[in-house]
């Protein structure tokens, strides 16, 4: 079967902890795309999931005085719930202890051993287990994980090691033939310096963990859990469990990672693959890390270390949440993430601009036309103007969330909102509604302001689902948003509690 999915993935996240905004920004955001996606019609294969080998979790249960398995039972319940909360539309949840993962993992690994992309030799290095990485002796800042800024462990044993170094070229030879194989373009170049550097092979197994999935030809050593986590994208997929499944799934459209990670992803990964023989994924993408005060959100350390999404929602509403980390950072970039910003841009962006236009625009039709979206009767050029602003504004935002430009694809479909607010302040509906003679006016500017509305609540439906499936009933639409612009005429509006009640500062 040919490939008939758009496939895209977050990375699988280490269970240490619980999630933090850090974690749900990643996700919210491959939540965006997948709706998105989804909307234009596209058969979507959205997968998430728990990374739960190796030594950080190993030391997190220990800690607890739990197995390892015991307090990965316990807390991936809780991640599933954060995502339960954001609405996250998920189709498949991966979790690295499952057998489903575990054994064609251990059918990849035998393969590349077969092909003697694998050999044994002895290795000493530095470890950082936050990161479960080596780290070279430049790599460190001040002796610390330039990560995190915490100590490293020397570790000297016999390990197997994968031959990455023979990948350098190749991997060079598809950057350049795939210029869309690493995004953003920052990434790209920074990883193609690297590799013109060179590679070194890389050590994949780790005698000294036990935590792990064993070599499946070496019981005394377990495989390195970033090798087996990267696995996840495609033992979920049907990876030598269904072929056919497989070939309709894979490769993912994108890895949706965080800059960090950005080196397993685009070299490691797909060296594997190489050898492996399986087709590459056709994007990484590296998005910024959210900062606050200047830091990396993490779970233990550095910058404010808990802050839990479940408290931003109680306050912003879901649709509120997903909204602000959508719009307020360039997506790719660092963004430092303040409450403040997040209460006046929710004032100003949802509570007045959408919320107070679909309450405004319903309130009229209500009031002026017994709660029916007029006909159109007439149509003039304000009318023509505003309905241009929703064509163009449609289109551009779908080539630019394309192309992952997610805050400018929303910045996009605010041009609608702001264009119907302007466009209310100059028609004055209120004022012309006096006169009976308006009426035909009257009615074309209700009508051209709900079916600007209307398209927004389509195109914002990716971002804001619940107070976008609301929107959409409000305006007498059945069924889910969609874009196929359903006629507006004759529906019958329903007014009710504001979309986004305002914040109280
Ligand atoms: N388990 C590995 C990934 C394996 S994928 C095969 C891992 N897990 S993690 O729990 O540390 O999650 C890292 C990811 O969480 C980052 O790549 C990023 O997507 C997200 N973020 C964690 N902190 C973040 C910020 N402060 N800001 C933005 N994203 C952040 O690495």
């Amino acid at each position: 079967m040919p490939k008939d999915t758009w496939y895209i993935t977050t990375p699988i996240y280490y269970v240490n902890d619980l999630p933090h905004i850090g974690h749900a920004y990643t996700t919210v955001i491959a939540d965006f795309l997948a709706r998105w996606h989804r909307l234009r019609g596209r058969n979507v294969h959205f997968l998430t999931g728990t990374d739960e080998h190796g030594a950080k979790v190993a030391r997190a249960a220990e800690e607890r005085g739990k197995t390892p398995q015991e307090w990965c039972d316990e807390i991936v319940p809780r991640w599933m719930q954060v995502w339960e909360r954001l609405e996250i539309s998920n189709d498949d949840f991966i979790r690295t202890t499952e057998a489903r993962h575990e054994r064609p993992v251990a059918t990849f690994m035998t393969h590349l051993y077969e092909r003697d992309e694998i050999y044994r030799a002895p290795y000493e290095g530095l470890y950082c287990v936050r990161c479960e990485e080596y780290k070279s002796a430049s790599d460190l800042v001040d002796g610390n994980c330039p990560v995190h800024g915490s100590p490293v462990e020397s570790l000297k044993e016999d390990n197997w090691f994968f031959r990455l170094s023979s990948y350098t070229q190749p991997l060079i030879d598809h950057y350049e033939a795939n210029p869309g194989f690493v995004r953003p373009e920052r990434a790209r170049n920074e990883l193609m310096g690297k590799l013109r550097l060179g590679l070194d092979d890389l050590a994949i197994s780790r005698a000294s963990i036990t935590w792990g999935i064993p070599i499946p030809w070496d019981s005394d050593q377990v495989i390195y859990v970033w090798i087996e986590a990267l696995q996840n994208y495609i033992t979920a997929v049907g990876y030598d469990t269904d072929a056919d499944r497989f070939d309709r799934v894979w490769p993912a459209d994108v890895h949706l990672i965080g800059k960090e990670i950005v080196w397993h992803h685009a070299v490691v990964w797909p060296a594997m693959l190489m050898a492996a023989g399986i087709p590459l994924p056709e994007t990484v993408f590296a998005h910024g890390w959210l900062l606050a005060g200047g830091e990396k959100i993490s779970k233990s350390g550095r910058g404010i270390t808990q802050i839990s999404p479940h408290e931003l929602v109680d306050t912003f509403g879901v649709d509120g949440y997903r909204f602000h980390f959508l719009r307020a950072t360039p997506f790719g970039d660092d963004g430092n993430f303040s409450i403040e910003d997040m209460e006046s841009r929710y004032n100003a962006e949802l509570a007045n601009d959408l919320g107070n236009l679909a309450s405004r625009t319903i309130a009229m039709i209500e009031r002026y036309f017994d709660g029916t979206v007029p006909e159109p009767q007439v149509i003039e050029a304000p009318e023509h103007a505003l309905r241009s602003t929703v064509a163009e504004a449609a289109e551009a935002a779908d080539g630019l969330v394309s192309d992952f430009k997610v805050t400018e694809a929303l910045a996009q479909i605010w041009e609608i909102v702001r264009h119907a607010n302007r466009y209310l302040v100059e028609r004055e509906p209120w004022k012309l509604a006096r006169d009976e003679t308006n009426r035909p006016t009257v009615a074309g500017v209700l009508h051209t302001v709900a079916v600007a509305l209307t398209v927004t609540a389509a195109l914002l439906s990716p971002a804001m689902p619940v107070a976008m499936a609301e929107l959409w009933s409000r305006l007498g639409l059945a069924g889910a948003p969609t874009l196929d612009r359903p006629d507006v005429t004759g529906r019958r509006v329903r007014s009710g509690d504001a979309l986004f009640p305002r914040l109280e500062t």
